[in-house]
């Protein structure tokens, strides 16, 4: 078996990990047991670019599980779990290529790995491996079955290819499920993105003013925790209607120029780029600490930053870089701008991506029942509504169910009013 990781010997701190994440990935574990039962994508090959976490290896586990010939390499080079890749290579005997803090050309390297192992059906989070696929391997594209993405900003890419007609398969929008983005997006990154920042500074939250850009589902998210450990946060946004519901839930909303003085905390999570720049950097207070969990690292200018900067402080804590400006102040950026809560911390609790990776895993069962035209696909509401219906059932919480009254009264036009 190929693979490339850091250092087999870590292994089985890894599968302690992948074990302790299991005991709160239970619908995953309830498809992990049909899928060995049915071996439903028995002998299919499969590549997935994935933060290669604890969670993911459950995920890897229950693809194997059902028959797939999976490798794995990593979507970020900052978020790899060293010990984990290691016990999923030598307990799971699935080939992992990833190491944390791998160089560009590395991390490349290790997404061609992937696409040689000659997929049909592959997963990204942020689209790398399907934009190589594109660019390096046009030939391997009409192979493929479906591709599915688990972040916006890969949705955002690959609906852009649609559009221009240059997607050359079919991909399935999981960001866009409902099992995905109000749990993952909302309380994984929520939670995870102030676990990231704590860990990496061990500042004390309450009293600081904290500015969020983007009020999309992660940058809510994080807001409501942050509120919760007693910040005043300020929301920065360019849409009309995320900047009033931020308004209404309670925050103080203004430009990033205006916020750039006042905040202590800056956390960018908008998918887009060059969101705190060189004129915000200029403004803002001595001591300023600036976080992206954006997907890639190009929220923050940070060439504007180092091109700004007399002198770099690297690493005065782990995972913490200081900027010396020449006025005198400095400014601290962290997790080198990439997504901070899989950089500094674990990326989000088993729990949540056990909703996230259930829906991957029965939509790569769908998606290879039938092979579909180049396009973007939403993931079937009969998997949602499953996946939601189990994780309720493993929480032991009951609903109330329609009576058929109500059934009938929801239904028509003529009933009741
Ligand atoms: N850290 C993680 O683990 C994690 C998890 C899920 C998603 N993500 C990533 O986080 C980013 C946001 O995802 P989302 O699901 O919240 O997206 P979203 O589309 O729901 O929200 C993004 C918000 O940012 C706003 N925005 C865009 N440009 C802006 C600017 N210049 N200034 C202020 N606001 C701006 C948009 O109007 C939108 O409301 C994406 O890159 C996504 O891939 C990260």
């Amino acid at each position: 078996m190929q693979y490339d990781v850091k250092d087999l010997n870590l292994a089985s701190e890894g599968v302690k990990r992948i074990e302790w994440a299991d005991n709160n990935m239970p619908v995953l574990a309830e498809i992990r047991k049909r899928f060995e039962k049915e071996l439903p994508i028995k002998g299919r090959k499969m590549a997935a670019c994935l933060h290669i976490t604890a969670e993911t290896a459950n995920l890897a586990r229950t693809l194997k599980a059902g028959g797939a010939d999976l490798v794995l390499c990593a979507s970020n080079p900052l978020s790899t779990q060293d010990d984990v890749a290691a016990g999923l290579v030598k307990k799971y005997e699935i080939p992992v290529y990833a190491i944390k803090g791998e160089d560009n050309k590395t991390y490349y390297e290790h997404i061609h790995a992937c696409v040689k192992h000659d997929p049909i059906v592959t997963m990204d989070d942020g689209a790398d491996l399907v934009s190589l696929l594109h660019t390096d391997y046009p030939e391997k594209c009409p192979n493929i079955y479906a591709s599915m993405e688990e972040t916006t900003t890969g949705v955002i890419r690959l609906k852009a290819m649609d559009r221009d007609k240059a997607l050359k398969l079919p991909v399935f929008s999981v960001n866009d499920a409902q099992t995905k983005y109000l749990f993952d997006n909302r309380y994984g990154t929520g939670q995870s993105t102030v676990d990231g920042i704590i860990r990496a500074t061990d500042i004390l939250l309450a009293g600081k003013k904290v500015v969020i850009a983007g009020y999309g589902w992660c940058g809510r998210g994080v807001a409501m925790r942050m509120k919760g450990m007693g910040a005043n946060v300020i929301i920065t946004e360019v849409d009309h209607i995320k900047a009033l519901e931020a308004a209404m839930d309670g925050y103080n909303v203004m430009p990033m120029a205006e916020a750039a003085p006042i905040g202590d905390l800056f956390v960018t999570l908008t998918g887009n780029r060059d969101v705190i720049r060189k004129e915000h950097f200029e403004k803002m207070k001595d001591g300023a600490i600036v976080a992206n969990s954006g997907h890639f690292n190009v929220e923050i200018d940070i060439p504007a930053l180092e091109k700004l900067a007399v002198e770099k402080m690297t690493q005065v804590r782990n995972f913490v870089d200081g900027y010396k400006l020449s006025t005198g102040k400095s400014i601290f950026l962290l997790g080198e701008g990439r997504l901070i809560n899989l950089a500094a911390a674990e990326g989000h609790p088993a729990s949540v991506m056990d909703m996230s990776f259930a829906t991957q895993a029965l939509t790569t069962e769908f998606a290879l029942k039938e092979k579909l035209n180049p396009g973007v696909y939403y993931v079937p509401k009969e998997i949602e509504e499953y996946i939601s219906h189990l994780k309720l059932k493993t929480m032991g919480i009951e609903i109330d169910i329609l009576t058929p009254e109500q059934e009938k009264y929801l239904s028509s036009w003529d009933v009741g009013t």
